[in-house]
């Protein structure tokens, strides 16, 4: 065969001297991506319906494969097979030379069709290698508030609240499900604001019951209950000068509810069992997943007290909201897991799925499971998408679109079908080889389908 040449931008650097060149295809393709196959196919050369793959004549009359290397759905270059004859192809012109042509290979269209699919493996490979040698470095981790890693609009938000809560000595109310960083907030404003220097005290009030939390916030006289054999400080006063943190405050009963809007409002509370009221300083920075609104509208929480913490509230966002600080997330959980040996590597495919998994733990669930990845990779640099948990390597990201109106089954397998299609590509990166691999489709056929319902990649970025 004449010449294999994958090739980026610019010429083709065809190395065979009588084969005709394909002036610039290369060049076109980048410039121009599928259409300039279109046109090619226009101008006498074959484009199948759903073949990745094109026979494109030279003005000699010898044949040439050519395939698009594909990124994101983006034509960026293109791999070309090139100088064969087709059973019944003759010279043209003057273009080769009779013993040039005599010597190049003949094909029939069965081992045309062959290396066409040949060539379109090949350049799905290629398209892979290259989308990973220029997968552009990650962002750099934004580290203003502490540990908090996010550049996604909803982080940003949430940057520009805490820089002016961090200067305030405003009540904070932080809400959000599990594990979105509800205490790394928390935190954050304490070490950010002018008590920084103090202590940041954090209790959980589900932890206890009644009794206890009623103790441990603050504090008892001795003999104020059985075990109460000395004066025991609270929590409030240890937190005095400082910020206290009131982890799931929602969980709080309402007789301690009451105490805690007294500190708030007075700075003052008695020890259980204690005449004595005390007098303290304290930023109370409080945080539940639960929503305290709904709570006092079933008259739950007190209104009051939720009016007084709720001065400034903080609406964490859940991962899902964020996937794009998924990747972001996931170097900084993994160079943090190198404790300083060699940093390991998510392939592709792994951040892929871990980018359209919906995260009902949020990062905390995220950092286990970098954490698991890490351990269940031993040596190997690269972590594959196979050693993922089970739940996020079989999940298939619900797509969100217009409800179909399915008045029949044909209609209603149709929308499946489309649906699964644009999954598959999604999840792939709109990489069809391995979207069809998912599917247990041919790629042809994938082919045939994406343009039978018209899908199309997002616009490349
Ligand atoms: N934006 C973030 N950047 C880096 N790490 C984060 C971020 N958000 C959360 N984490 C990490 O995730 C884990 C859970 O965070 P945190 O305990 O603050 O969440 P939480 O909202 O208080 O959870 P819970 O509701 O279960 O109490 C921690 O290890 C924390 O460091
Ligand atoms: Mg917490």
């Amino acid at each position: 065969m004449g010449f294999w040449d994958a090739a980026g931008a610019g010429e083709a650097p065809h190395a065979h001297g009588d084969l005709p060149s394909l002036p610039s295809l290369c060049s076109r393709l980048v410039d121009e991506g599928e259409r300039c196959f279109e046109h090619a196919s226009s101008v006498g050369t074959r484009l199948a319906p759903g073949q990745p793959w094109t026979v494109l004549g030279c003005h000699a009359g010898l044949r040439e494969i050519a395939v698009p290397i594909e990124r994101d759905g983006v034509t960026v270059g293109a791999l070309l097979i090139g100088g064969f004859r087709e059973t019944g192809a003759v010279p043209i012109g003057d273009g080769v030379t009779s013993a040039a042509w005599d010597a190049t290979p003949m094909l029939d269209a069965g081992q045309v069709a062959l290396l066409g699919e040949m060539a379109a493996a090949v350049a799905a490979d290629v398209a892979l290698a290259l989308a990973e040698l220029t997968a552009p470095p990650p962002s750099p981790v934004r580290q203003r508030y502490d540990a908090i890693i996010g550049g996604s609009p909803k982080m940003q938000e949430l940057y520009t609240l805490l820089d002016r809560v961090v200067r305030s000595e405003s009540t904070v109310l932080i809400q959000g499900e599990n594990g979105t960083g509800k205490e790394l907030v928390a935190r954050a404003i304490h070490n950010g604001s002018d008590r920084r220097d103090r202590r940041f005290v954090v209790t959980n009030c589900s932890a206890f019951n009644d009794n206890l939390l009623d103790s441990e916030l603050f504090g008892h006289k001795r003999g104020a209950f059985t075990g109460a054999v000395a004066d025991k400080p609270g929590l409030f006063e240890v937190a005095d000068t400082g910020t206290f943190f009131l982890d799931e405050i929602g969980d709080m009963s309402p007789t301690l509810q009451v105490k805690v809007l007294r500190v708030l409002q007075e700075g003052t509370f008695n020890r259980v069992g204690d005449t004595e009221t005390r007098k303290v300083d304290v930023r109370i920075i409080a945080a539940t997943n639960r929503d305290l609104r709904a709570m006092v509208a079933r008259g739950q929480f007190r209104e009051d007290l939720y009016y007084r913490i709720n001065v400034i509230n903080l609406m964490l966002p859940a991962l899902r909201e964020r996937r794009e600080d998924i990747p972001l997330l996931l170097g900084f959980f993994l160079d943090r897991q190198r404790r300083g040996g060699k940093g390991k590597r998510l392939a592709d495919d792994c951040v892929a799925r871990m980018t359209s998994y919906p995260w009902p733990g949020n990062v905390r669930e995220l950092e286990n499971e970098v954490e698991r990845l890490v351990v269940l990779s031993g040596d190997d640099p690269v972590i594959e998408e196979d050693l993922l948990s089970t739940r996020i390597r079989h999940h298939s990201a619900p797509i969100v679109e217009e409800a179909v109106p399915m008045s029949s089954l044909p209609d209603a397998v149709e929308a499946l079908e489309r649906r699964m299609i644009v999954d598959a590509l999604r999840r792939n990166r709109w990489n069809k080889t391995r979207a069809s691999s998912d599917l247990k489709v041919s790629r042809r056929n994938l082919i045939r389908l994406v343009q039978k319902y018209g899908i199309e990649p997002p616009a490349a970025r």
